[in-house]
């Protein structure tokens, strides 16, 4: 199948285009990444992607029709992933717009332009074409602490401006399927962390801070947890759901790993304790800084991710001991890639303003 992919040169799929090039796959002709590359689009995260003759990259916008309609066509697309996001919920807070024009109305550009394609293309093609959308645990709200983890017959109850644009693009897919049959996949998945994760993000920020020496910040009491996946993993779950999912089906993928964000503060303070001891000796947990809570922070997510176990076979495979110290062996191992995001592309405006 040829295979158009949006939001490519960000942290997830970056991940899903290298893990979909490696090797010779049959199943694969062509895979098209069509990205804006805003401020967390990098192509330098597939430079080693940039020779293989599969692989077109194609810089635009989702909400772009024309843009749209034209890729399609020539490149005789019959499957679509959509990543293609605004993701962080502190800048939703700050400025929710860019996440509805993106996240709503990008994603609905994108699904006409699909409807089009689709409509006209001849049997079997018409009836083997997919269109997956990457979603997030987030639109489902928070959890108590006893609460049972999040199966896909959850009520949708978003609470940040990102996480209600991303409930609106799946109840669009969703329509998409129930009026016109277009032949759609949803999967919802829970925090994701490796390698190529924009240093905004709690585990590549933190990793980075320590290692500069600058404060750890730790929204309100540290106590929010988060359901951790190994990014390969979430990959691995979005290409067997294309391959063999239900149609018109979500699937709920999760880490199966709860974790409250001052446990993992403390977690990658004592590996790089042990990787890249400070000079002075001391601790790097003694960085760790206590600041303003996120306005409406979710308290708890978790995901139950038995449907997808039980049809696809799929779960996870990094555990996430193992998971988190190769993510801090990576940045380690890759400080230019990051001092070129912080120090030139993003010039520091916001890491670190939280302190
Ligand atoms: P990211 O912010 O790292 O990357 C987003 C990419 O989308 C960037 O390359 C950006 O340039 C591109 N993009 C943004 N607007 C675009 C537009 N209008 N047209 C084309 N490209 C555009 O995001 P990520 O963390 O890799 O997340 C990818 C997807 O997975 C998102 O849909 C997100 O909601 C979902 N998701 C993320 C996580 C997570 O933990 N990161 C978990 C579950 C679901
Ligand atoms: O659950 C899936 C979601 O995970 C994705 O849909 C989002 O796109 C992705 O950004 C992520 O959202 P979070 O808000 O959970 O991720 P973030 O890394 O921003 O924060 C993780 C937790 O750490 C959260 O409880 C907020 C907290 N945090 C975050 C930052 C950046 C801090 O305590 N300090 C920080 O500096």
């Amino acid at each position: 199948m040829n295979l158009l992919v949006t939001g490519g040169c960000g942290f997830i799929g970056s991940n899903f285009v290298r893990q979909r090039l490696a090797g010779s796959d049959p199943l694969l002709p062509k895979l098209v990444n069509l990205d804006k590359l805003t401020y967390a689009g990098n192509p330098a995260n597939l430079a080693d992607c940039t020779h293989d003759p599969r692989y077109v990259f194609v810089q635009g916008d989702i909400g772009d029709p024309a843009l749209v309609a034209r890729l399609l066509a020539e490149h005789a697309i019959d499957a679509i992933v959509n990543f293609a996001a605004e993701t962080h919920v502190d800048r939703s807070i700050d400025s929710p717009e860019p996440f509805v024009q993106t996240n709503v109305v990008g994603t609905l550009r994108l699904l006409n332009g699909a409807r089009q394609h689709w409509t006209k293309l001849p049997e079997p093609r018409k009836s083997a074409f997919r269109f997956l959308h990457v979603s997030t645990d987030e639109v489902y709200g928070t959890l108590a602490p006893d609460g049972a983890p999040w199966n896909e017959n959850c009520p949708y109850e978003p609470n940040s401006p990102y996480a209600a644009s991303k409930a609106a693009s799946d109840h669009l897919i969703r329509a998409f399927r129930h009026t016109y049959g277009l032949p759609t996949l949803t999967t919802n998945c829970s925090n994701n962390y490796g390698p190529y994760q924009f240093p905004e993000k709690l585990i590549p920020l933190v990793t980075l801070n320590a290692l500069d020496g600058k404060p750890l910040p730790v929204y309100g009491d540290g106590g929010q947890i988060r359901d951790w996946l190994y990014v390969e993993d979430h990959c691995t779950a979005i290409w067997l759901v294309l391959q063999r999912g239900r149609l018109g089906e979500t699937y709920n993928i999760g880490g199966l790993s709860e974790k409250r964000n001052l446990e993992l503060v403390k977690t990658i303070c004592a590996l790089l304790d042990r990787k890249a001891p400070r000079a002075d000796g001391s601790p790097h947990a003694a960085l760790i800084t206590f600041v303003q809570d996120r306005p409406g922070h979710d308290r708890r997510y978790a995901i139950d991710c038995a449907k997808i176990q039980r049809e696809l076979g799929w779960a996870p495979r990094e555990s996430f001991a193992t998971g988190l110290e190769k993510t801090v062996d990576w940045y380690l191992a890759h400080l230019p890639w990051c001092r070129e995001i912080t120090e030139q592309r993003y010039a520091g405006e916001r890491l670190g303003t939280k302190v």
